[in-house]
């Protein structure tokens, strides 16, 4: 069997953060997660998961996820390293089993690296190869010792290796395929004889190779992909990366980007084609936009749903769902629960919370509409209130179909508004007005004669 070992107990000093490291963001989701979605993408079918520190707050986080978490114990007098980890995952491993050790903390690793780095071992009958790759700036990696033959005989830490290994440009990049048999038996030779006392998973080549076992050293294509973040500047060159693999995605499926290095599109992120993003836009979370759709500039859409032709300029759209063929800012902010109907328009500075509004209805400029179910073919004038909230309750507002709201008018709620009702504006009102009525509620003009040139 395929089985994985995903390494994620390790403290994340570097981070300087209270937040566990695998927990980090790099596109709105986890980095843990990447790993766990791109080994199960890899056709590994168990996916054992070490956890140490922080363990709680990543449990919950990963608790969708079908995998079995292992403990590492921490504490002061209790041993510590890549080395122990793999031991508290061993018990579940079998002698025939190929595992695949990972660390949980590369999420550019794809998984069809990880699907040829697996051929690569299988075929080479290795009794364990490691994932390689050449940096410019080795700096704080382990180095890949080969000898004058080229077969790899040992990884040597940075913190222990000589001045001449220092100068090794090939590194490990954390990824190891075992047989289940030899790293069994290799785990209980392991030691903590080196600068950080720790137990080192990457000795296992070393003892493996003096046993005259054969290593396989498997250098990647692309090195960004084995990138591993252990600080915030790492986190942000990993985020940078996975948003150009994801704008670069949806460019090929046939999405215009205007000025890519400005859009931030999260992975979850659904775009049909011939939608145009324009610069300074961000897509979050489950959001899904239809084709020939435009978006942005200055835009930002959290978990929302968009559909066929819309239009949404220069505005903010959480947890809502948008019909076809709308019009939606520039300046209009969409607040959850908010179910717009399809050729409607939310123009500038119109709130929305909470309601729905039907097909073809209007609210072109400046009004505020909250708990309200708004039907179709409305018009809801300029600087409309629905006046929601007396300081204690929240109320709904309901304006039937074909009903007109003045402009500058206070709904009160709760207050119906009946089907081809008129408000005439500036009303404030208070009771329902029934089916096709017309309600004014404001008081009579009074002109006063000359008082207007005699008013000081
Ligand atoms: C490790 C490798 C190094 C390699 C580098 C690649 C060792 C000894 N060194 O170093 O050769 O070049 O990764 O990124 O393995 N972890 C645990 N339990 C522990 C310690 C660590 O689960 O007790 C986990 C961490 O959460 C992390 C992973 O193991 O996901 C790697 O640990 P880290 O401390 O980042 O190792 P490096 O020093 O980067
Ligand atoms: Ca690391």
């Amino acid at each position: 069997m395929l089985v994985s070992i995903i390494l994620a107990a390790g403290e994340g000093t570097r981070m300087k953060s209270s937040v566990p490291k695998v927990l980090h963001k790099v596109c709105g989701k986890e980095i843990i997660k990447y790993i766990i979605d791109k080994s199960k993408k890899a056709n590994i079918e168990k996916n054992i998961v070490v956890l140490g520190h922080g363990r709680s707050q990543i449990e919950k986080e990963i608790s969708d996820y079908d995998v079995k978490i292992v403990e590492q114990p921490i504490g002061k007098d209790i041993p510590y390293g890549t080395g122990f980890a793999v031991k508290q995952a061993v018990k579940y491993v079998e002698k025939n089993d190929k595992v695949l050790i990972i660390n949980g903390d590369v999420p550019l690793i794809r998984s069809e690296s990880i699907e040829d780095f697996i051929k690569f071992h299988e075929k080479g009958r290795y009794a364990v190869s490691i994932l390689t790759a050449k940096f410019d700036d080795p700096t704080g990696y382990g180095r890949i010792v080969r000898d004058s033959d080229g077969d790899v005989t040992a990884i040597v830490e940075h913190k222990d290796a000589s001045e001449e290994q220092k100068q090794i440009n090939e590194i490990n990049s954390g990824i190891y395929c075992f047989e289940g048999d030899k790293l069994i038996e290799t785990l209980d030779k392991l030691n903590t004889n080196n600068s950080q006392n720790e137990f080192y998973i990457t000795d296992a080549v070393k003892i493996l190779n003096s046993e005259g076992f054969s290593i396989g050293g498997y250098e990647i294509e692309d090195s960004l992909e084995i990138s591993g973040v252990n600080n915030r500047v790492q986190l942000a060159e990993v985020n940078q990366a996975m948003k150009e693999r994801i704008n670069k995605f949806h460019m090929l499926n046939g999405v215009t980007l205007i000025n890519p290095d400005s859009i931030y599109i999260e992975e979850s992120v659904v775009i049909g084609k011939d939608t145009i993003i324009y610069p300074g836009t961000f897509l979050e979370k489950e959001t899904k936009i239809g084709d020939n759709c435009t978006v942005g500039p200055n835009t930002r859409i959290i978990n929302s749903i968009i559909d066929d032709e819309t239009t949404v300029e220069s505005s903010k759209v959480i947890d809502s769902k948008i019909g076809s063929k709308c019009s939606i800012g520039p300046f209009a902010y969409l607040r959850p629960g908010s179910k717009i109907g399809n050729q409607a328009k939310i123009g500038d500075f119109v709130e929305v919370k909470n309601s729905s509004i039907g097909n073809n209805t209007k609210a072109s400029h400046l009004a505020y509409i909250g708990d309200a179910e708004v039907g179709s073919n409305v018009n809801i004038g300029c600087g409309v209130v629905f006046v929601n909230y007396d300081g204690k309750t929240k109320h709904k507002t309901i304006v039937k179909d074909g009903a007109f709201i003045g402009s500058n008018a206070n709904l009160v709620a709760p207050v119906i508004v009946k089907q081809g009702a008129f408000v005439a504006c500036g009303s404030t009102i208070t009771d329902d007005v029934d089916e096709d009525d017309l309600a004014i509620a404001r008081a009579r003009q009074v002109n006063k004669k000359g008082r207007g040139k005699n008013r000081f």
